[in-house]
């Protein structure tokens, strides 16, 4: 049996009942399951032969029909052993599971596989979402798979270029408000609510972040069962953290894993209400008005999953930090040189909160971390050329290129000249 129920009062409501928070207290909602009844299913199911994707663990996911499934093969994203990164940081366990290897670049292709899929069972035809890029481009390219009308509403002249070229390809009515985030989070809500046949896909839906629990449940498998003592990761509007740590919980409620990682949040200086709320102790966010940094994934200033976010954080014993715009942007150039992975600005805030944490003695040498890496790098491209060195031009002639590189002329040896 599946139904969703509210996280505060408890509240239930039917698996296809579309509510996207609690009627009664107006908190948020999550999914839940029989988890003896998902145990006895399991017993009988295949799935740990299955290649690892989303759906390697449709048992797990909110779905009737399988036949039903909208998918563009995401999940099943590398698990990153960093060594040289191990090397320079100083921490001794390091892997990065790298989302940008989803099929839009995004961790976004799990969350909206699932909930595009209930979108297609409830008979939806038309999905809306806010978004600071990503979410729109992933909702935009699962609703055009399944055939949906998407409309996006974004901040105007603050979301990454890849990821308003990939919402416009894809086929969305893409909306530039006049606002931040925050604004147009606030305005798909109301739509929602009052046109009720457009159907709401940011991650106050829990379906969505049904979707999103996968990325725990591969982590575990990719470690064979032993979790990692910590999991680092970027927070925006904590819809990610906490499907992580759902994903976590339920596979250790199955006695798949027996013990859980600490979550850790990160997030950027001028948009970290959640950061400050944990560092302060307190159990309320105080949302920020003009948040601001250069990883426009996370400018966000009133994150509408805060409560699960620190739930998560405080129940797995983990932290939060805050980093600045510099420190981000030398964790990206970091990442990139010394293991090959190009990540989003946003998502290299988990390797700078890493840094920091670890030099501040809050995060032990021997833990076993792993940073999630959110986004693909060519998301963005301008911020990428900006703080790289310019290529250099020179005439197409070998002389100029070796003058350059500073290479001595080779002198091929004469014909007989022995
Ligand atoms: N990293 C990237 C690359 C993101 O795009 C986002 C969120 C996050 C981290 C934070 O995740 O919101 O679940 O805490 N992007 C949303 C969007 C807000 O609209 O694309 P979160």
């Amino acid at each position: 049996m599946i139904y969703q129920a509210c996280i505060a009062c408890g509240e239930k409501y039917g698996a296809d009942e579309i509510v996207y928070s609690c009627k009664r207290c107006g908190d948020l909602l999550e999914v839940k399951y029989d988890y003896d009844l998902l145990e006895a299913k399991l017993k009988k199911s295949d799935w740990q032969s299955l290649p690892l994707s989303v759906w390697r663990y449709k048992d797990f996911m909110p779905i009737r029909d399988p036949s039903k499934i909208v998918s563009l093969n995401e999940g099943g994203t590398g698990l990153h052993s960093c060594q040289r990164l191990v090397n320079i940081l100083g921490v001794k366990h390091l892997y990065v599971k790298n989302e940008g290897e989803n099929p839009t670049g995004s961790f976004k292709d799990r969350g909206m596989s699932v909930g595009i899929t209930k979108a297609v069972e409830l008979n939806t035809k038309t999905v809306i979402c806010a978004s600071t890029g990503n979410t729109s481009a992933s909702l935009a390219a699962y609703a055009a798979k399944a055939g949906l009308q998407c409309i996006a509403l974004i901040p105007s002249g603050k979301i990454a270029y890849g990821k308003l070229a990939q919402a416009m390809i894809y086929g969305a009515k893409v909306v530039q408000i006049r606002g931040n985030f925050d604004h147009a989070l606030k305005m798909v809500l109301e739509l929602s609510e009052k046109h009720r046949e457009i159907y709401l896909l940011n991650s106050i839906n829990p379906y969505r972040l049904e979707g999103q629990k996968s990325l725990a449940y591969e982590i575990c498998d990719q470690l064979n069962r032993e979790p990692p003592d910590r999991v680092v990761l970027p927070v925006g509007n904590a819809g990610n953290i906490s499907a992580i740590w759902k994903g976590f919980t339920e596979f250790h409620k199955l006695g798949l894993i027996d013990k859980l990682p600490k979550m850790t949040g990160i997030q950027a200086e001028g948009a970290a209400p959640i950061a400050r709320a944990i560092k302060n102790g307190k159990d309320k966010i105080v949302p920020i008005d003009k948040p601001e940094t250069i990883a426009t994934a996370i400018r966000i200033g009133a994150p509408i999953s805060w409560k699960k976010a620190i739930r998560a954080i405080r129940e797995s014993g983990g932290t939060a930090e805050t980093v600045t715009d510099k420190e981000i942007l030398e964790a990206q150039k970091m990442l990139a040189r010394s293991e090959g992975l190009f990540v989003e600005p946003a998502s290299a805030s988990s390797i700078a909160g890493l840094k920091k944490l670890f030099e501040a003695g809050k995060i032990d040498k021997d833990e076993i971390v792993v940073c999630v890496t959110t986004g693909h790098g060519l998301k963005d491209p301008d911020i990428a050329i900006k703080i790289s060195e310019k290529p250099s031009e020179v005439d197409a002639e070998i002389g100029s290129i070796e003058k350059l590189l500073g290479l001595s002329r080779y002198i091929p040896a004469t014909v007989g000249s022995r």
